[in-house]
């Protein structure tokens, strides 16, 4: 099976994941894409799930013209019941969901104090109803196989915080303790289950949504230790790693990939500053 220079499969064996079924919610774009671009080429049925059918189309033509086992279905991942229905489909029609990565978010900077009620509840909505609504029901078929593997994508706010993001920051911390709760559940069935905590990497709805003009994206960049926006497809591929059987005995974990971002939060002393002592004072 060719891999055909996809990026994000660059480092797994081909076929890698031949014969399984993977759900990416998001799946249309952004790194939603870019995992389930790499998905397919390794040799996976992939099903990408989300509200807006024409993010799809992307994706949908790319898999005809590579002959890459590919399906859309437009989702709302805050509704329950069309999420418990969707997983029924998938598995009426494919008998196996192998694979789900909860890609889904929404996002964008708000002060706490005038974030409406409507907004909050939008994000904790997509990011941690979501979450848990595809985990649980997507969840009892692998349950029932005996064996399935979950990625959950948070941020490094979930534990550093980051002012402007408190709906997001508060349901990506949701997210991963329900990423090492469910670990700890399922363990023991055959299922695992992992989180990725990126840094910042240009997407459309992230550069829309969070860095919208020039100078907010400049002071966004100075914030990154490597002074670059992580590479996509990098994260991409730390994702199919950790779906993959080289990651046979992970469960819980989450695996950062932000350039030091999250080391940098809340720095005091600048990389390279020497600071000396106070006159007078001895070692
Ligand atoms: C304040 C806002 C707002 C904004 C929307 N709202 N945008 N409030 N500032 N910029 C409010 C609305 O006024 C409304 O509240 C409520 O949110 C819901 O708005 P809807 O338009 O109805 O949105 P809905 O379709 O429910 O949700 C969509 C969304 C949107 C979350 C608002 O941003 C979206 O679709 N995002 C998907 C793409 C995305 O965000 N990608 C970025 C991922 S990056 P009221 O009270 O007026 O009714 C990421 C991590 C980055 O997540 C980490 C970097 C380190
Ligand atoms: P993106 O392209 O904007 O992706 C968000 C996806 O979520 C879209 O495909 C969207 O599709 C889908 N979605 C939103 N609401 C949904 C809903 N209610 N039901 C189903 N699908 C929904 O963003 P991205 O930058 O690639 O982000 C992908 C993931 O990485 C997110 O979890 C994000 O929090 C995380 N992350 C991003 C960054 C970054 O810098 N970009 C950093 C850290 C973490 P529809 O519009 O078609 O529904």
């Amino acid at each position: 099976m060719e891999t055909g220079g996809i990026a994000a499969a660059r480092w797994l064996p081909q076929g890698t994941f031949a014969g399984q079924v993977a759900v990416v919610t998001g799946g249309g774009t952004g790194l939603g894409l870019e995992i389930s671009r790499g998905l397919a080429a390794l040799g996976a049925t992939v099903v990408i799930a989300s509200r807006n059918a024409g993010h799809h189309e992307a994706f949908c033509a790319e898999a005809v013209e590579r002959e890459w086992r590919a399906e859309a279905i437009v989702l709302d991942v805050r509704e329950a019941q069309r999420v418990r229905e969707a997983a029924e489909g998938i598995l009426e029609r494919h008998g196996r969901v192998d694979i789900l990565v909860n890609n889904a978010a929404g996002n964008f900077v708000c002060p706490a104090e005038r974030l409406s009620t409507n907004a909050w509840r939008s994000v904790l909505g997509i990011v941690l109803d979501g979450t848990f609504h595809c985990s649980k029901y997507f969840g009892r078929a692998m349950l029932a196989a005996g064996s399935g593997v979950m990625l959950n994508v948070v941020a490094t706010y979930a534990w550093t915080g980051m002012p402007g993001v408190v709906h997001s920051a508060s349901a990506k911390a949701g997210v991963l303790a329900m990423t090492k709760t469910l670990a700890a559940e399922w363990a023991g069935r055959g299922v695992r289950v992992n989180a990725i905590a990126p840094g910042p990497f240009q997407t459309e709805g992230a550069a829309r949504n969070l860095w919208p003009d020039p100078e907010t994206e400049r002071r966004m960049l100075a914030q990154i230790p490597q002074g670059r926006f992580i590479d996509r497809d990098e994260v991409a591929a730390h994702c199919l790693y950790l779906l993959s059987p080289a990651c046979e005995s992970v469960t819980g974990e989450c695996l950062v990939v932000d350039g030091g971002l999250s080391l940098a939060a809340g720095r005091m002393w600048a990389p390279g500053e020497r600071v000396q002592r106070r006159p007078g004072t001895k070692s």
